[in-house]
């Protein structure tokens, strides 16, 4: 495949280019100022605020054609819910226009709480404490924008409620719309995990509308 990430160069963007790479895949880097020395990855310069741009790069060019898939891993500091709302309808756009699929990644805060499934994450305190809930809520808006939308080939992936940079084991649990906590009691992955399963499912699509992972601990030797 060759996978467009709006979002390159970002924690997340750069981990499911490599995971896409050492998979055999070509990828269409994609941010304000991206870079690559890879043959396999072209770097186009696009701001996710024009659409014009955000089209043209999926379109592709030689050598490596437009895009079969295109993951959307941007962010602003601080949360621009604006911003963020407003680059995922152009790349919905973009991909309705295409005929492709489009993986968002987005926040936990659009998940439900384990603990009341009535309850999004955003407005459990008991996750999210006030001075980050506008973060959250910006995530559960960037949801929303996919669920209202005509394109209908797209899948929202949530981390846990931690995603740092860290070991690639490959393994992982996966769950639908619902926080994951792994067996050590924490809600979290590795961002190499996470690209896994951004990977696992662009080559599989399982049909879900939103999916969530979390770490999962290695089985002891027997
Ligand atoms: N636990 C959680 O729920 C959790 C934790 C971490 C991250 N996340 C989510 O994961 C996603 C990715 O986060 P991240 O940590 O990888 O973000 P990040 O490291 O801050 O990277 C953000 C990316 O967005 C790009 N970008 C920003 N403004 C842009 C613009 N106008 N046009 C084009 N590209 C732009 C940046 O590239 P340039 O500056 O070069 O343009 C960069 O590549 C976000 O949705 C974030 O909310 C969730």
């Amino acid at each position: 495949m060759t996978i467009a990430v709006l979002g390159a160069t970002g924690m997340v963007g750069s981990r499911v280019i490599t995971e896409a790479r050492a998979r055999g895949h070509r990828a269409l880097a994609l941010s304000r100022k991206p870079a690559s020395g890879d043959p396999g990855v072209t770097p186009l310069a696009v701001d996710a605020r024009d659409p014009h741009a955000v089209h043209t790069a999926l379109t592709g060019s030689a050598p490596h054609g437009a895009a079969d898939a295109v993951v959307l891993t941007v962010r602003t500091t601080p949360a621009d819910r604006d911003f963020l709302v407003g680059a995922t309808r152009t790349v919905l756009d973009a991909a309705a226009r295409l005929g492709i699929r489009v993986l968002v990644v987005g926040g936990a805060g659009a998940l439900r709480s384990p603990g009341d499934g009535g309850l999004l994450v955003a407005d459990d305190p008991s996750y999210v404490p006030a001075e980050v809930r506008p973060v959250a809520l910006a995530g559960v808006a960037q949801l929303d924008t996919c669920r209202g939308h005509a394109h209908t080939d797209w899948v929202f992936l949530c981390p846990p409620a931690l995603l740092e940079p860290g070991e690639r084991t490959g393994r992982y649990r996966r769950g639908t719309d619902t926080l994951l906590t792994a067996a050590d009691g924490r809600s979290w992955i590795s961002v190499e995990d996470l690209a896994v399963a951004v990977l696992d499912e662009l080559e599989h699509p399982r049909g879900e509308r939103v999916m969530t992972v979390v770490h999962e601990a290695a089985r002891p030797c027997a």
